[in-house]
């Protein structure tokens, strides 16, 4: 049976890395065979391309540079680790994907939609995930939550709020895939809630 793709997404301090973590290990203790992975990075390539992404000296990167790098990323991780992965039989967790490039460069820098769309179709292969969580609460909140250090974090409160409407948009024209969660509940309370639908979705498949 071929694998599992499941993504995680969210404006910056949500807390969907630590959702992702405590999924992944949960699949490990349940003997599913699974991979963490995260972009932009989860390959060498990709990790190098995550730095000069990140790294707050570019104030300068221009938004088209931004999003083929983002792309970029993609096109090595899918190609050199989530697929193969897929093809196992694995379950991926996949740490933002791509409706991070639509929430961050389409609404946040205001790339045309239709643009990220194909060039996202074009680094994937048309590879969707299986199960989105989105992880929502407003920025003021999550912001207070992580240092604000890389070039993206330290961008204003304004960007912040598009890039959270953007997620909140996809989620409606999506919800079969994208499933909405409260951000502001406990890490207790939404690893269950992710447990319950996770088991749920993989009863639909069997
Ligand atoms: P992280 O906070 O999940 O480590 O992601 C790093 C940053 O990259 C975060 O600010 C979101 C941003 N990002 C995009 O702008 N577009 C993308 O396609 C991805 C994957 C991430």
């Amino acid at each position: 049976m071929p694998g599992f793709l499941i993504t995680f997404e969210g404006i910056e301090g949500c807390g969907k890395s630590v959702q992702a973590k405590l999924l992944y290990e949960h699949l490990q203790s349940k003997g599913i065979s699974s991979v963490l992975t995260r972009e932009p990075g989860g390959s060498d390539i990709s990790e190098r391309i995550r730095e000069i992404l990140l790294d707050r000296r570019h104030l300068d990167m221009v938004p088209y540079t931004e999003l083929f790098l983002y792309l970029a990323s993609r096109a090595q991780h899918t190609q050199e680790v989530i697929k193969p992965a897929l093809a196992q039989g694995k379950t991926v967790i996949c740490d933002r994907y791509i409706d991070a490039s639509l929430a961050y460069q389409g609404e946040g820098r205001s790339i045309s939609r239709a643009l990220v769309n194909q060039l996202n179709k074009t680094a994937t292969g048309g590879l969707m995930p299986n199960l989105t969580f989105l992880l929502d609460i407003e920025p003021e909140i999550a912001l207070k939550r992580i240092e604000r250090g890389d070039r993206l974090e330290i961008e204003s409160m304004e960007f912040h709020n598009r890039v959270r409407s953007g997620y909140l948009k996809l989620y409606r024209e999506n919800s079969d895939r994208i499933v909405l969660l409260d951000g502001t509940k406990s890490i207790k309370q939404i690893h269950n809630e992710i447990k319950d639908i996770f088991e749920a979705r993989m009863m639909k498949l069997e």
